[in-house]
C-alpha cells in the first residue's frame, strides 16, 4: 500500500509519500511569516497552508516518482490543532479523497509524533513513549497498537511552549527550542540553578514556574547580564527542563518495566534531552528509539506512517472526518 500523508495543523504544511518499505518523499514549506510576530498567529497559519498546501502536495508526489493514481489511501492529521489550519488539510485531502475515490484516514498528530519512530525500524511493544512537543507534553504507556494508557502529562505550558517562551524572554527568534539548544551547548548547565517541578512523585509535569522564575531572574540581573550571560543561562534552562522530563521517564519505565523507551515530538531534537534519553537506555538496559531530526519537528512523513499502520488495520473515515482542536 502507497499512503500520501497531509499536515497542517499548526505552522508547518508538509506532505509525504510512504509505500510500506521506504518514505518516498517528505516535503515540509514552513510559514516563515510568524517570525515577526514572535509566535504564531492562527490566521495567518490557515491563509499560508491555504497558498502552499496545492504545490507541496505535488512536489511530494514528484520527488516520490508517483501520480495519484499510484496511491492507494490519502492520510491527514484530523487534531489536534489550529481549527483554521486543520480545516485547510482536512478538505484539501478530502477533495482529493472524493475526486480520486482514495479511501481517507484521519490521523491523530500526537499519535503521528510517536509512530514517527516507526519509520526506520519497530519498537517492541509494550513501550513507554514520552511526546514532548510545542502544544503538548505527556508520558504513555502503550501496549499494542493505538492502544495507549496517559500516565502523566503537563498541568500548565508543554515542554516546547516553555523552551519558547523563554526564548522569547531572553530575547531570542521564535521558536526558542532550537535557539536555545544552539546556545546552551555553548555554556555551563550548572551556573544557575532553576526551580524543577513536582520531581519527587508522580508522571504529570509543570513548567510555568521555570519560565516565572527565569523572567524575575532576568528582570534582576539585568539585561546586559543576560545578554554576557546568554550560553550559560541557556544551558542552565535546558538542563532544568530535560532534568523533569528524564526523572518522569525514567520512573515510568521502572513502574511499567518495559524494555523499549521512545522520545517524540519537537522537543525530542533538543540535543541535551537526545544525550540525557542516551544515558538513561543505558543505566536502565532498555532500547532507546528517537526519530531522526527531520521526524522529530512537524512533518508529514510521521502521518504517512500513521496512516500506512491504519490502513493495514483496515481503520478508514468518511466525509464526517471532523477536525478536532484539543487533544483527545
Ligand atoms: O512537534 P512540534 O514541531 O510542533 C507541535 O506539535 O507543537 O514541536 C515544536 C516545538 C517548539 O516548541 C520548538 O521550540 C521545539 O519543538 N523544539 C525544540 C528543539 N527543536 C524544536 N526544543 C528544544 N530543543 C530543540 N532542538
Ligand atoms: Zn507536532
Amino acid at each position: 500500500m502507497t499512503i500520501l500523508g497531509i499536515e497542517s495543523s499548526c505552522d508547518e504544511t508538509a506532505a509525504a509519500v510512504y509505500d510500506g518499505k521506504k518514505m518516498l518523499s517528505n516535503i515540509i514549506a514552513s510559514q516563515a511569516v510568524h517570525k515577526t510576530f514572535g509566535g504564531i498567529v492562527p490566521e495567518l497559519a490557515s491563509r499560508a497552508h491555504h497558498k502552499t498546501i496545492t504545490g507541496t502536495v505535488e512536489q511530494a508526489l514528484n520527488e516520490a516518482g508517483s501520480c495519484i493514481d499510484d496511491i492507494d489511501a490519502v492520510a491527514v492529521t484530523s487534531g489536534p490543532g489550529l481549527m483554521g489550519s486543520l480545516l485547510v488539510g482536512l478538505c484539501f485531502d478530502k477533495g482529493l479523497s472524493l475526486a480520486n475515490k482514495k479511501p481517507l484516514i484521519g490521523i491523530d498528530h500526537m499519535d503521528a509524533h510517536m509512530y514517527a519512530n516507526f519509520i526506520d525500524e519497530e519498537p517492541d511493544y509494550p513501550f513507554v513513549c514520552l511526546i514532548v512537543s510545542g502544544g503538548h507534553t505527556r508520558l504513555v504507556y502503550v501496549d499494542e497498537p493505538f492502544q495507549h494508557t496517559i500516565l502523566g502529562k503537563t498541568r500548565d505550558d508543554a515542554a516546547g511552549e516553555a523552551f519558547d517562551k523563554i526564548g522569547k524572554i531572553l530575547g531570542l527568534p521564535y521558536p526558542g527550542g532550537p535557539e536555545i539548544d544552539q546556545c546552551a551547548q555553548k555554556g555551563n548547565p550548572e551556573f544557575y540553578e532553576f526551580p524543577r517541578s513536582m520531581m519527587n512523585k508522580g508522571f504529570e509535569f509543570s513548567f510555568s514556574g521555570l519560565k516565572t522564575s527565569l523572567l524575575y531572574y532576568s528582570k534582576e540581573k539585568g539585561e546586559q547580564f543576560v545578554q554576557e550571560h546568554l550560553y550559560d543561562i541557556c544551558a542552565s534552562v535546558s538542563e532544568a527542563i530535560t532534568d523533569v522530563l528524564i526523572v518522569k521517564l525514567e520512573r515510568a519505565v521502572v513502574k511499567t518495566g518495559v524494555k523499549s523507551v521512545l522520545l517524540a515530538g519537537g522537543v525530542s531534537a533538543n540535543s541535551m534531552l537526545r544525550k540525557k534519553a542516551e544515558h538513561l537506555s543505558h543505566k536502565l538496559n532498555v532500547k532507546l528509539f528517537i526519530p531522526k531530526m527531520e521526524y522529530c519537528t512537524d512533518n508529514a512523513a510521521m502521518i504517512a506512517i500513521t496512516g500506512y499502520m491504519k490502513a493495514q488495520r483496515g481503520e478508514f473515515d468518511d466525509m464526517g472526518l471532523k477536525p478536532y482542536a484539543k487533544l483527545n
